[in-house]
C-alpha cells in the first residue's frame, strides 16, 4: 500500500521509532523486540532508506523514540543522525527529542547527541526505589539513572524530561513521594508522570488477570494529587494530565500532536496523520527491513478519518491539556452540568478540566464524548 503526501502538505512533526531495547519491561507494550547485532544494523539502513523517500517534511520538531533509541551502538547512532542531516531540511527545527534509558547512556553518546542537535532528552527513569525498578525489570538502578541525567548536564543538555511511573503494584505513598523529591532535586525542566496501566500483551497484565496485581481508581487518584501538588510547589506548570514544564519548557511536538497538528511517523509500527488521512508502517522489523529494501512501502493499514472522528480525538486529546477545548463543540448542557459539579471551568471560548476535574479527567472524557 502506497500513501502519497502532496508537496503543498508540509508536514512540520516528526516521529521515528526504533524498536529495539537491549531488555523487555513487562508492563511495556510498545512495538520493540531484543534484536541481534545484524538486524540492528540492517534495520538501520532501513531507515535511512525510509528517511530518504519521506517528501515533504519540514520539521520543526522531531521525535526520536521507541523502543531505546540510546541502546544503538554510538557508530549506529552517528550514521542515522548524519542521515537525518543529509536527507531532510532541518532549517527549521525547534525540538529534537531521543528516548533515553539509563542503562544505555554514555558520555560519547550524550556528546554525540548534542554535536549533531539533539537538544531535547526524555529520560525513562520511572521511579528512584531499586525495588520497584526491580519489580518493573528495568536494566538500570537508581544510582545509574542518576549518573545518566548528570552525564547529560555535563554534556550540555538544557532540556531535560524524566519519566516516571506511579500506581505500581504495592508502591507506597512514601516511594511516590520519594521519587518525586529526588526528582525535583535534579531540577529537571520537565516531568513526565504515567499512571501504570496493565496493557494488552504483557506479563504485568497476565499477572493482574491472575490476581497477582490489583488496581484502585481512589489510589491512582491520590497518586496523582500528590504529584499535582508537590510539583506545582516546585515550580512547574501542570499542562497535561501526565505532563509538567517549567515555564518555556512544554514539550511541542507533544503539544503539536494534542492540538491535533499532522506528523509523519517513520520506522516500525508508527502512525502518520495528515489531513483525513492516517496509516501506519507494519509492527514487524522483519518485513520493515525486507520491504525497504525491495524499494516497496513500509505502510500496512491506510484510512480515512471521518470529521466525527476528527471532533472524538480532538475533545479526548485537548481536554487533557491545560488550553483545554473551544467550548462549542461540546453539547452546552453537558458542560453546564460539569462546571456546576466544579469539573470543568470555562475561560472565554474554550472549557478545561479544574483541579478536581484533573483527578477524574477519563470519567470526565467518558461524559462529554
Ligand atoms: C516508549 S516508553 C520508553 C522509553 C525508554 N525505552 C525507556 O523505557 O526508558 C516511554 C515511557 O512510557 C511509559 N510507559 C511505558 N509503558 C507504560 C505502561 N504500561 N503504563 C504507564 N506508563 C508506561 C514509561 O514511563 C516510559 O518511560
Ligand atoms: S519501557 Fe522502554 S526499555 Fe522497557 S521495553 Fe518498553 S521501550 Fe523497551
Amino acid at each position: 500500500m502506497k500513501v502519497e503526501m502532496k508537496s503543498s502538505d508540509t508536514v512540520r512533526h516528526l516521529y521515528v521509532h526504533f524498536p529495539f531495547c537491549a531488555r523487555i519491561c513487562p508492563y511495556c507494550a510498545f512495538y520493540k523486540t531484543r534484536g541481534n547485532a545484524v538486524e540492528v544494523g540492517r534495520f538501520c539502513e532501513a531507515l535511512v532508506r525510509e528517511v530518504q523517500g519521506s517528501s515533504a517534511l519540514l520539521p520543526s520538531t522531531i521525535y526520536f523514540g521507541g523502543g531505546t533509541p540510546t541502546a544503538l551502538k554510538t557508530s549506529q547512532l552517528e550514521v542515522i543522525l548524519s542521515a537525518f542531516h543529509q536527507r531532510l531540511d532541518l532549517s527549521e527545527l525547534k525540538e529534537w527529542t531521543i528516548e533515553a534509558n539509563p542503562g544505555s547512556v554514555s558520555a560519547r553518546k550524550a556528546a554525540l547527541l548534542k554535536k549533531f542537535g539533539v537538544n531535547r532528552i526524555s529520560l525513562g527513569v520511572q521511579s528512584w526505589d531499586n525495588d520497584l525498578l526491580n519489580l518493573l525489570g528495568r536494566e538500570h538502578n537508581a544510582a545509574q539513572a542518576e549518573e545518566s541525567f548528570r552525564i547529560f548536564r555535563d554534556a550540555g543538555f538544557s532540556n531535560i524530561s524524566i519519566d516516571l511511573m506511579f500506581a505500581l503494584p504495592g508502591q507506597t505513598e512514601r516511594q511516590w513521594r520519594d521519587s518525586l523529591q529526588k526528582t525535583i532535586t535534579l531540577e529537571p525542566e520537565h516531568i513526565s508522570t504515567y499512571c501504570l496501566t496493565y496493557e494488552e500483551d504483557t506479563e504485568f497484565l497476565a499477572r493482574f488477570e491472575r490476581g497477582e496485581f490489583s488496581v484502585d481508581d481512589d489510589r491512582e487518584a491520590g497518586f496523582l494529587e500528590m504529584a499535582m501538588i508537590m510539583l506545582e510547589r516546585a515550580g512547574y506548570e501542570h499542562y497535561e494530565i501526565s505532563n509538567y514544564a517549567r515555564p518555556g519548557f512544554r514539550s511541542e511536538h507533544n503539544q503539536a500532536y494534542w492540538r491535533g497538528a499532522d506528523y509523519v511517523g517513520l520506522g516500525p509500527s508508527a502512525f502518520s496523520t495528515r489531513g483525513f488521512e492516517r496509516w501506519q508502517n507494519i509492527a514487524d522489523h522483519h518485513e520493515y527491513t525486507r520491504r525497504l529494501f525491495a524499494n516497496e512501502a513500509p505502510v500496512v493499514s491506510a484510512e480515512r478519518l471521518t470529521p466525527e472522528m476528527k471532533r472524538t480525538e480532538r475533545i479526548a486529546l485537548g481536554l487533557r491539556t491545560c488550553e483545554g477545548i473551544v467550548a462549542h463543540t461540546l453539547e452546552q448542557n453537558q458542560v453546564n452540568e460539569l462546571v456546576r459539579h466544579g469539573l470543568l471551568v470555562r475561560r472565554e471560548s474554550r472549557v478545561s478540566l479544574t483541579r478536581t476535574g484533573r483527578l477524574v479527567a477519563d470519567s470526565v472524557a467518558a461524559e462529554v464524548l
